[in-house]
């Protein structure tokens, strides 16, 4: 399997928003992301994803450590606004932004309908962000209510395009 056959693809699409899934017991939920990085590490394809504690997904990333990441068409942009800015503690977005759901192929967390290319991905890292290190302009930029990200490194087990 290619892996990186449409990785340009995805990462430019990622800046406007994609689809991160996330499962835990019966509750399915996803939220938009518009950072994450794919890349070759400890001899395997990892898809990085970077999530703030305050996140629901963060609540179910540390309950089931699989995710899927959905690229999608033009088509969904307004269910991204959905799932970028209403959580899944509060609302089954799923159903309020009218998506579909499709088993995943290989881990236990569905993909996103309708979408152009799927991850599906098991954590085999994770790092909480702290401010040692950290660049002082990105700290100010993205960090000042002190919500760091945690780093999710997940090797990527399998990825096809949509249908
Ligand atoms: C374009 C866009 C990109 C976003 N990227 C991220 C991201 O990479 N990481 C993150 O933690 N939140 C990101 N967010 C914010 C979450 O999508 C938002 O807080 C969402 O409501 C969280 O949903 P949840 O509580 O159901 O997990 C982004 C929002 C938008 C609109």
């Amino acid at each position: 399997m290619d892996f990186f056959a449409n990785a340009d693809h995805t990462i430019n699409t990622i800046s406007k928003g994609a689809f991160l899934t996330t499962k835990h017991a019966d509750k399915t939920n996803t939220m938009t992301i518009g950072w994450g990085s794919i890349g070759y590490i400890w001899k395997m394809p990892i898809f990085m994803v970077m999530v703030r504690p305050s996140r629901f997904t963060h609540q179910l990333l540390e309950s089931n450590n699989e995710f899927t990441v959905s690229i999608p068409s033009p088509a969904l942009s307004s269910a991204l606004g959905i799932c970028g800015t209403k959580s899944g503690k509060d609302l089954d977005k799923i159903a309020a932004a009218g998506l579909t759901l499709q088993n995943g192929r290989q881990v236990s967390v569905p993909v996103i309908g309708n979408c152009l290319q799927h991850y599906e991905c098991r954590v085999v890292f994770k790092q909480d962000m702290t401010d040692k290190e950290l660049n002082s302009q990105i700290k100010t930029a993205f960090y000042s209510a002190g919500d760091y990200h945690t780093l999710y490194f997940a090797e990527i087990v399998t990825t096809y395009p949509g249908q």
